[in-house]
């Protein structure tokens, strides 16, 4: 079962795919990394753990659809399963979710559908809320909509900062996420029209 993660920034919810995988926890191969910023911290990553790079820069392209048609051809010349979208900070259009719907999954640090978009983590601790978390969906057009797959609660503290309930989100985000790969890899989650059934299972 081959993966690609797209991601753009840190990648340390890359770093938690790969340490899954390197650890006999996460039984996929991770076959390539997507980043739309050549010099992001994740591509030094996916070089030490051995994994393709498509890196690209946006602005040599005309338009999203471009990039994404080398991004298509791409997924299949390296026989993708499935795609695991872990801070890929772009906008994805048709060309790449119409072929894709149902293979294709994101992470959010929050309780989807409260505080999509950037910053959900300032988001929440603005609102004043007192629980917020991590959820993993399928990508369908919007922006950080589509069916969900997993979530997880965090508790938001007095004397959380955006920093400190950064850090927990992550540890949460870090272990979800290779868990919901595992089971989709075994063929575990199902997804029916706008509901999926998600078996747990152990590890
Ligand atoms: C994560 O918080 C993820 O939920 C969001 O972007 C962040 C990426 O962090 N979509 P990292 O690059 O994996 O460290």
């Amino acid at each position: 079962f081959r993966i690609a993660v797209f991601a753009s920034g840190s990648g340390s919810n890359f770093q938690a795919l790969a340490d899954a995988v390197q650890a006999g926890k996460l039984d996929v191969r991770i076959e390539l990394l997507v980043c739309d910023k050549p010099r992001a911290k994740v591509v030094e990553r996916a070089e030490q753990a051995g994994v393709n790079v498509f890196a690209f820069k946006p602005k040599d392209y005309a338009a999203r659809e471009a990039y994404e048609a080398d991004i298509l051809r791409k997924l299949e010349e390296h026989e993708i399963d499935l795609i695991v979208l872990a801070g890929y900070m772009r906008i994805i259009t048709p060309v790449l979710v119409e072929p894709w719907y149902g293979r294709m999954i994101n992470i959010h640090p929050s309780l989807l559908p409260s505080f999509p978009g950037l910053h959900a983590v300032r988001q929440a601790l603005d609102h004043g809320v007192k629980v917020t978390g991590v959820t993993v969906h399928y990508v369908d057009g919007g922006m950080d909509t589509g069916p969900v797959i997993a979530q997880r609660a965090v508790s938001i503290e007095l004397d959380d900062t955006e920093e400190t309930l950064m850090e927990r989100i992550h540890r949460i985000e870090h272990e979800l996420l290779p868990h919901v790969v595992q089971r989709i890899s075994q063929d575990k989650v199902r997804l029916t029209g706008n509901t999926t059934r998600f078996e747990e299972g152990r590890g």
